[in-house]
């Protein structure tokens, strides 16, 4: 099936080879698609012959950007933890809600209280509230089992929803998430079940695309990381990090060593860090909303460009550190904390999130041979659409060329 887009009052292609703050704006736009594929896009005068005739719709002058990529969430999990947000704003720290039996393993305890059906039937609720948002591709870690059969019952919730569509759903094994209570004196232990079952358990059911590992004081050391990122790789996963969130934790440079396709967070990342991240093509996938609702000082982006280092943005959305899956609030915050531009931001939550997750030959941008997912906006530019923050200014959204909201 293929179909036209009309009367886009400015469309944002976010080419692949953009550089920062290049979104390939285009004023006057059209759109035109086939068998769920871009195969033009451009000033409405230079229109092909070939697709003039096709089903045409009118996006009343909408601004139409690549379908937003939430490029790391922890989607699935029960219960909150509003709790810890009340004692953060009365000055406890991350450390010491740990310490206390909160923080992750509060979350792991729900959760693996928790059935399939109940963590999926939630899971889609949130997707469906994304979608609303404009969000067409996400990001899914487990990481709140922490057992064998609670991380595979995390991941096999995601199949699920990738199954069930529309959007792409990108699964991450999470299994090095803390090191749960009951191995604190055996951490070897842990990360030989981590490295030697389940890595090839869910590996056998093709349950994850990548394998995650939060290496900070706290969780697990670089050494830890080394191990199962090997055992990983032998199975196919490919590595991406929590890194240098709280602490330097040499995160950085441990993701350009393992090949990761990103390293997120970041906060406390040093020059060499970063510097070590651009030889390597690491993409830094930074998360305002994590570090706001932690009053922790968030990364400057522009320390990424200058250093060469391609910066992606994203939710972090979890129960506790980030309770909150609005990927456009996340955008405005990474403007006004972390001082990137509002076009910057945008290829942040589109074509860099796509290279975050090994999909820039997918989806990410409005260039033909892509994907046709996009999103229209109620907003003047893009500058208006980030600045001006509401609910939601999305008008319509359209996965493989097909509306769904
Ligand atoms: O990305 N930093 C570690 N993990 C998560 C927190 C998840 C949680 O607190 O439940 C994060 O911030
Ligand atoms: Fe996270």
């Amino acid at each position: 099936m293929n179909g036209l887009l009309t009367n886009i009052s400015q469309l944002a292609i976010c080419p692949a080879a953009g550089r920062p703050g290049d979104i390939g704006l285009v004023t006057g736009a059209a759109l035109a698609w086939n068998q769920g594929r871009i195969v033009w896009a451009g000033p409405t005068e230079s229109m092909p012959a070939q697709v003039r005739g096709w089903p045409a719709e009118d996006a009343q002058g909408a601004l139409v950007v690549p379908g937003l990529i939430d490029c790391h969430t922890h989607l699935a999990f029960a219960g909150w933890r509003a709790d810890e947000f009340d004692r953060r704003c009365r000055g406890a720290t991350y450390q010491e809600i740990a310490a206390s039996g909160g923080g992750i393993m509060s979350t792991v305890r729900r959760t693996r209280a928790a059935s399939e059906t109940e963590l999926h039937a939630r899971a889609r609720g949130f997707l469906e509230s994304m979608t609303d948002l404009g969000i067409t591709t996400v990001e899914c870690k487990s990481g709140y089992g922490l057992t064998t059969e609670d991380e595979l019952k995390l991941l096999r919730v995601y199949r699920r929803l990738r199954e069930e569509g529309p959007q792409t759903v990108v699964s991450t094994f999470l299994g090095a998430h803390v090191v749960p209570p009951e191995f604190q004196s055996r951490r070897a232990e842990y990360v030989r079940l981590v490295s030697e079952e389940m890595v090839p358990r869910l590996a056998s059911e093709q349950l994850a695309t990548f394998c995650d590992v939060f290496v900070e004081d706290g969780a697990f050391t670089p050494d830890e990381a080394r191990q199962i990122f090997a055992a990983a790789g032998r199975h196919g996963l490919r590595p991406k990090l929590h890194a240098d969130q709280l602490t330097d934790s040499d995160g950085a440079a441990l993701a350009a060593e393992v090949g990761a396709v990103s390293a997120d967070h970041l906060e406390c990342v040093r020059d060499a860090g970063l510097a070590a991240m651009a030889g390597g093509g690491v993409v830094a996938v930074i998360l305002p909303l994590a570090s706001t609702y932690l009053q922790t000082r968030p990364l400057e982006a522009r320390r990424c460009f200058q250093a060469g280092v391609p910066v992606a943005v994203a939710t972090d959305f979890n129960p506790g550190t980030a309770p909150s899956y609005h990927l456009p609030l996340a955008l405005m915050l990474a403007c006004t904390a972390s001082r990137m531009t509002p076009a910057e931001a945008l290829q942040g939550a589109t074509i860099q999130a796509a290279r975050a997750l090994g999909l820039a030959e997918e989806v990410g941008s409005l260039e033909s041979g892509k994907r046709a997912d996009f999103v229209l906006l109620d907003a003047e530019s893009v500058e208006h659409w980030i600045s001006h923050f509401r609910p939601n200014a999305v008008r319509a959204v359209f996965v493989g060329g097909r509306r769904i909201r």
